[in-house]
């Protein structure tokens, strides 16, 4: 029943110092932190991770911005109940301006493209995210409260 989603700080979040308060929703609603780093991520990486979306016409920005360098990403594995629908829900709506408030997109962002966070869409995208960016073994480290 527990289970587990990829969720990143993109570059927007991480120079507005979204990182704390974006772990701390997620600490504080009882989620369980397993895997992180920051980093630029490569073209690759990038292309890869947002594959479903590469015949869009903002395919390209998006992946000349989250590999530009100006900033990194902060890439993330949680693990928790319902994890991957709970965090869409805490994540809001990818147009920040359709956001629910309460959501870390509403709070945070009024823009699609710069809209702070990505989650997991769904059981399939988290597998394939999550081996994407945290594929080797002991990059996850699951940890039971004492
Ligand atoms: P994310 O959840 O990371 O998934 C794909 C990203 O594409 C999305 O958040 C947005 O930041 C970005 N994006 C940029 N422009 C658009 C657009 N017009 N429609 C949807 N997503 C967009």
């Amino acid at each position: 029943e527990s289970e587990r989603t990829f969720i990143m700080v993109k570059p927007d979040g991480v120079t507005r110092g979204l990182v704390g308060e974006i772990i701390s929703r997620f600490e504080k609603r009882g989620y369980k932190l397993v895997a992180i780093k920051s980093l630029v991520p490569s073209r690759q990486l990038a292309e890869q991770h947002y594959g479903d979306l590469r015949t869009r016409p903002f395919f390209k920005g998006l992946v000349n911005y989250i590999t530009s360098g100006k900033a990194p990403v902060v890439a993330m594995v949680w693990e928790g109940r319902d994890v991957i629908r709970q965090s869409r829900a805490m994540i809001g709506a990818t147009n920040p301006l359709e956001a629910v408030p309460g959501t870390i997109r509403h709070a945070f962002s009024i823009s699609i493209g710069r809209n702070v966070i990505h989650g997991s869409d769904s059981f399939d995208s988290a597998e394939k995210e999550i081996g994407l960016w945290f594929g080797k073994p002991g990059d996850l480290v699951s940890w039971e409260p004492v």
